[in-house]
């Protein structure tokens, strides 16, 4: 397995409710390493962006409503097999579905605020970390 980055970022329904730090502390247990972060409020031209590949779909708009009405935490995660171990950690993206144990089922309130997202591949990872951070911001 190798050493990979991924990109994370901690959705505004969570640092709503203030659980920034028992998600973070769900990432450094799984051996997922935190080497940036920031807090930003997203812009609606940049929730736009960040999920272009889903801009045919229903959810599209809600989801850049909810992705701007508070503060998101955006991070880098760096750890054997990152991509991967964190959608795990993560769980499903309904927290319905959601194993028990994950951040999803633990602190998500539905389908659509589900409290952190997670690149879901190794191309995804390297563009979603270059929408956020330059190189000099990521210290492993
Ligand atoms: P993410 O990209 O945020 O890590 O989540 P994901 O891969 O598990 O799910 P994806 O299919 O990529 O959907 C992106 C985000 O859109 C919202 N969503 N809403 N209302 C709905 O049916 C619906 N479906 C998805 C969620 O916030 C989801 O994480
Ligand atoms: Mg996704």
């Amino acid at each position: 397995m190798a050493i990979e980055r991924t990109l994370s970022i901690i959705k505004p329904d969570a640092t709503e409710r203030d659980l920034t730090g028992q998600i973070n502390a769900r990432f450094e247990g799984a051996g997922l390493r935190i080497v940036a972060q920031k807090r930003l409020h997203l812009s609606e031209a940049q929730a736009q962006a960040f999920y272009a590949v889903h801009k045919e779909r229903p959810f599209y708009a809600d989801l850049v409503a909810f992705m701007t009405r508070a503060p998101v935490v955006v991070q880098v995660l760096e750890g054997e097999n990152a991509i991967a171990r964190n959608r795990e950690v993560m769980g499903a993206t309904d927290p319905a579905k959601a194993d028990t144990g994950t951040i999803r089922k633990d602190f998500a309130q539905n389908i659509e605020a589900n409290s952190v997202h997670g690149s879901d591949a190794p191309e995804t990872a390297a563009q979603e970390i270059a929408f956020f951070f330059s190189a000099i911001e990521i210290v492993g």
